[in-house]
């Protein structure tokens, strides 16, 4: 089974035609001040988005970002301890879906994806045009969890061209080791690749020890700094994957797809991890004092690994009925509008939610049918 789309599996090309200023001036190793041949409106004064925004925003306007991303690229390899040739950034995580879908599907080609997880992924799948093949969760008494042996199973049956696996997973929390990860991997027919969707890696414990993070063969591992760096507005997030496979994603890649800004704002928050690193501390902090309050009204919280927290209630009208209630006095909280997990309810966990009084209509609610 070939493992990209057909029309690219056939053809050398395409070739991105406007790979950009800065990756000329690299490839000829020497600067071009005098940019006089690319038509943005590099003159335009900017007063008024210089007055609201200051100086360097209004600089960084007037130009396309790095359709290489260099610098951000070069800067996540010494993180992550890869190459720069094994990562590709774009406009976050959404956008590395529906490039991936892009580069690895014909219409029609089967999807294996977990029922109820991230949405948006679906949403992609169907918008390309595949068969999309829903799997359940595997539901025990302490967790809600992606079922890897089903997703391999329907993988096979389905000869798919793709699984898909949060990890962590939203919205039930549950993070699988990196070694069923892997043997998921293993287990997946010829030809078919992981979309491994990592948006929340950041909350996970050991994300910030020195780790081998590799571009494992056969998986596509996405990340974002929409999470724990804070970065949602500006669309960043970058792809792990072996070179050949970016190779193949970068085809079909919008090359200016990250703005100038996106990434030297990726690029800055980067440069000082230790506030980040501060950041996810607090947050897991907050994570655990919720889920405490929520498991003393009586809730049953699921484990997680990420920057919320997810409740199982018996019944989808229970969860139904807390929602709309919240919604009412004006507290939104989510609840997965997929019939599979009608029954979950999740919380950020922000310094909001622990105000007192914020969730008592939500205890109310476990207390009055629990
Ligand atoms: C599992 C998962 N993947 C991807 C995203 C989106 O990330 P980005 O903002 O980088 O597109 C989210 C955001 O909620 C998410 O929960």
């Amino acid at each position: 089974m070939p493992r990209f789309a057909r029309h690219l599996e056939q053809q050398d090309g395409p070739y991105n035609p406007f790979p950009g200023l800065e990756a000329l001036e690299r490839r000829l190793g020497h600067a071009l001040p005098h940019r006089i041949g690319s038509n943005e409106g590099l003159d335009m004064p900017h007063r008024a988005l210089r007055a609201r925004f200051g100086d360097a925003l209004a600089d960084l306007a007037r130009t396309y970002g790095d359709a290489e991303a260099w610098s951000l690229r070069h800067r996540l390899a010494e993180r992550l301890g890869l190459s720069p040739e094994q990562l590709l950034v774009d406009a976050g995580a959404d956008s590395l879906m529906a490039l991936a879908l892009r580069a690895l599907c014909d219409e029609g080609s089967p999807v294996i994806t977990s029922a109820g997880t991230y949405p948006t992924w679906s949403y992609f799948v169907r918008g390309a045009g595949c068969r999309e093949i829903e799997v359940a969760y595997a539901d025990s008494t302490q967790t809600l969890a992606p079922d890897l042996s089903a997703l391999a199973g329907a993988a096979h049956r389905e000869g798919a061209r793709v699984v898909y696996l949060a990890n962590p997973d939203n919205p039930t929390g549950y993070l699988h080791a990196d070694a069923d990860v892997l043997a998921l991997r293993d287990a997946l027919p010829a030809g078919c690749t992981l979309v491994l969707d990592e948006a929340y890696h950041d909350f996970r414990e050991d994300a910030w020890s020195p780790e081998a993070n590799p571009a494992w063969a056969g998986i596509i591992r996405l990340r974002t700094f929409s999470k724990a760096h804070g970065l949602a507005g500006l669309r960043v997030g970058y792809a792990i994957a072996t070179p050949e496979t970016l190779a193949m994603l970068m085809k079909v890649r919008i090359h200016y797809a990250v703005s100038s800004l996106a990434l030297a704002a990726a690029d800055t928050v980067l440069a000082h991890p230790d506030e980040t690193r501060g950041h996810v501390a607090a947050v897991i902090a907050r994570r655990e004092a919720l889920a405490d309050w929520l498991r003393e009204q009586g809730a049953a919280v699921l484990p997680s690994t990420t920057n919320f927290v997810c409740l199982r209630l018996p019944r989808a009208a229970q969860a139904a009925a807390i929602h709309q209630a919240l919604l009412d006095e004006g507290t939104l909280i989510h609840r997965p509008a997929h019939p599979a997990l009608g029954h979950v309810l999740r919380i950020s966990a922000l310094e909001d939610a622990l105000q007192p009084g914020r969730l008592a209509t939500l205890a109310q609610g476990l207390a009055r049918e629990g």
